[in-house]
């Protein structure tokens, strides 16, 4: 059977891994609390619910790959009250299929192995996509480590003048999943700089914008030249709407029109009464600023536990994840492996790349009782 090797290839996606291990403990009968994956588990806000239901029609035609113009002008507005920036919604947005799919298909609209432009970096820990989207569009991916000695952002300065000018992508992601670390601007602005002189895409994965703490994460959709720059965001984590998929491109008009160009082929415009749903999503913000406080309350009840604990809190800046430093002597793995068989389930920060061992990864998403009965379990495991 003809499979690709690209796929033969790869390795076990690493969740799936950890779902088999707490298949497993979870069959001798203990329950466990599931900290592992960032998928929020709160209900999506009912207005949100109404619309996608409103959406429904007697018949639902093929939606087309640029989407409702309702919903790219609900963005655009968004992303003028959030940033305060103008986009225009005709030419520099595209909705997606939530980020997922446009992530790992981008490498294909970028990559020209004809003019040596074979290189997709990306940092890491880190989420999977970025380096299988390379892999499967014959790439080169180039893994950059995120230490947190450099504030768990890239080291910009250790890549070589050759790498650059191998470079099509190079993808960052602030707020940062798994460290939760933040991006000032004045680093957009030096890598968007890059972009321009070495002609690559900056890439920029905004997932966890709007999941923040002390003051709202900067964006490279305010860079003051946008030109190369292509920027991510998705309801997933800010509305908790991971099951409809929906989500966007932002940036360089030059990009948005090759991703129109592309799209229509792949077939991923999310179904029009998602874009219906989509339009409340983005207009309404006090749904996020309940989410936001949700995830507050959920991470002050960790912190005051590991602070007792003397577990060492590490990034942990914004997002719905908790970076944190394994004690001394244990492993990623075998420390994951040990709370889990009491039953919390975190992710081994090693899963997510080679530069997170030592760490691991809470994921603030079951109900706050469940965070509660956690931190119960983890007062006497640890
Ligand atoms: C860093 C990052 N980017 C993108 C996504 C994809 O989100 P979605 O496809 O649900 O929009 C995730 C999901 O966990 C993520 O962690």
């Amino acid at each position: 059977m003809p499979i690709s090797p690209v796929l033969e290839r790869q390795a076990t996606y690493p969740f799936v891994r950890l779902n088999e291990a707490a298949a497993r403990v979870e069959a001798r009968g203990v329950t466990v609390l599931d900290f592992g994956m960032g998928d929020p588990m709160e209900p999506t806000d009912p207005l949100i619910r109404e619309a996608l239901v409103a959406g429904l029609r007697d018949r639902m035609g093929y939606p087309a790959a640029v989407g409702l113009p309702e919903l790219r002008e609900a963005v655009a507005a968004w992303a003028g009250r959030r940033f305060g920036i103008e986009l225009d919604p005709d030419r520099e947005i595209v909705p997606t299929l939530g980020s997922k799919e446009a992530i790992f298909s981008f490498a294909q609209i970028a990559v020209d192995l004809e003019r040596g432009k074979d290189t997709v970096a990306y940092t890491e820990p880190g989420y999977p996509v970025y380096e299988r989207g390379a892999l499967f569009a014959h790439a080169r991916p180039l893994a950059l480590p995120l230490l947190e000695e450099h504030g768990f952002l890239p080291d910009l300065d250790a890549i070589d003048v050759d790498t650059w000018g191998r470079l099509a992508v190079f993808w960052v992601n602030y707020p940062n999943n798994p460290t939760g670390a933040v991006a000032p601007l004045a680093f957009y602005e030096r890598l968007a700089q890059l972009a321009r002189v070495h002609d690559f895409v900056l890439a920029s994965d905004e997932a966890y914008t709007e999941l923040w703490f002390v003051e709202p994460p900067a964006s490279a959709l305010q860079l003051a030249d946008r030109t190369n720059v292509a920027v991510f965001n998705t309801l997933s984590k800010r509305s908790s709407m991971t099951g409809y998929r929906s989500g966007f491109v932002a940036g360089d008009p030059e990009l948005v029109a090759a991703l129109k160009a592309f799209r229509p082929t792949i077939g991923t415009a999310p179904q029009e009464f998602v874009q219906r749903a989509s339009v409340v999503a983005w207009g309404d913000e006090t749904h996020v600023e309940r989410t936001r406080a949700l995830y507050a309350r959920k991470r002050a009840l960790f912190l005051d536990l590991f602070g007792r604990k003397g577990i060492r809190v590490a990034g942990s800046e914004a997002t719905m994840y908790l970076w944190l430093e394994v004690p001394a002597a244990e492993s990623s793995e075998g420390f994951a492996q040990r709370l889990l068989e009491h039953g919390v389930l975190v992710a081994p920060g090693s899963y997510l790349g080679a530069a997170g061992e030592g760490y691991f990864r809470l994921a603030l998403v079951p109900s706050e009782e469940e965070c509660a009965r956690a931190v119960e379990i983890l007062q006497e495991v640890l």
